[in-house]
């Protein structure tokens, strides 16, 4: 165990699932206190009972789509730790489809998880660090917002995350003179439940990168010198996942 983040605050949201997780088990390795958010409170419990089950982790059923939710988990968090230091905003769903036959009910919660949560929740917890004089906003984005045109079969998921990259930077250079770091992490594919429909299209299992590669990647961006912020950064697979492109750069209309 180090003490990077001893007494650091982290709120991290989608904390049961793939990144998440790993991004939770590495801040309590660094003796962070912890506000775990996910829809899943048995799962949150359940990585609580694993690390230990100390009184520095606090569970919170939440949400991400629901505002009076999020205003609740900060006000959790706030409750019981007195402030936030750290929100890690890492919920989040995916859905692959040619565009034409996108269910209708994705595009609404591909918008109001993958990029709503992520603006509402760092208005909710920004005045907070504006008083503290110092905070860190930390979004899990993606590697596909480096892919112009976004990629087909992706582009509600993409350009969710191409908007949210937007307002990660402009968050950062409206905030930095009250101390607060804003971070985008762009993480290609990762081995999550998130990708394990991948399969269908010829995934090749030891190309995936692990969550902890994005964890300790989340880890560096926290533990920089206080005046100097990774603004963006990108984790991308070393080899590309697929066995055969399905991602090309250049997309020419595909053939009927
Ligand atoms: N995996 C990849 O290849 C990849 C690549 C680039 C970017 N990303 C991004 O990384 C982030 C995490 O993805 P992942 O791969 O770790 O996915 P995952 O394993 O499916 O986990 C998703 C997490 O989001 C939470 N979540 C989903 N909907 C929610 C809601 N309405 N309210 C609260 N929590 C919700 C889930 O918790 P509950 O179900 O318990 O609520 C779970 O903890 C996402 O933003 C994703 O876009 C992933």
């Amino acid at each position: 165990m180090n003490n990077l983040l001893e007494g650091k605050v982290c709120v991290v949201t989608g904390a049961s699932g793939g990144i998440g997780k790993s991004i939770v088990g590495k801040l309590a390795a660094n003796g962070a206190c912890l506000v775990l958010a996910a829809r899943k409170m048995e799962v949150l419990e359940e990585i609580k009972q694993s690390l230990g089950s100390n009184d520095n982790i606090l569970c919170v059923k939440c949400d991400v789509t629901k505002q009076d939710d999020l205003a609740n988990l900060v006000a959790a968090a706030v409750s019981k730790f007195k402030k936030i230091d750290v929100l890690i905003n890492g919920a989040g769903v995916s859905s692959q489809y040619p565009f034409w036959t996108q269910p209708l009910p994705d595009i609404e919660k591909l918008m109001f998880t993958n990029y709503f949560s992520y603006v509402m929740l760092s208005r909710l917890v920004v005045n907070g660090m504006k008083e503290n004089g110092c905070g860190h906003i930390v979004n899990i984005t993606s590697g596909s917002v480096m892919v112009d045109p976004p990629p087909r079969n992706f582009i509600v998921y993409t350009s969710l995350k191409v908007a949210l990259r937007a307002f990660a930077k402009g968050l950062f250079w409206e905030m930095r003179d009250f101390g607060i770091k804003v971070t985008s992490i762009f993480p290609g594919v990762t081995k999550t439940p998130l990708t394990g429909k991948l399969k269908e299209v010829s995934v090749d299992e030891d190309r995936l990168m692990s969550s902890d590669s994005v964890a300790d990647t989340v880890m560096f961006a926290l533990t920089q010198a206080s005046n100097a912020c990774p603004l963006e950064l990108a984790v991308i697979n070393q080899q590309t996942p697929w066995t055969k492109p399905v991602i090309p750069f250049k997309q020419d209309h595909p053939k009927q």
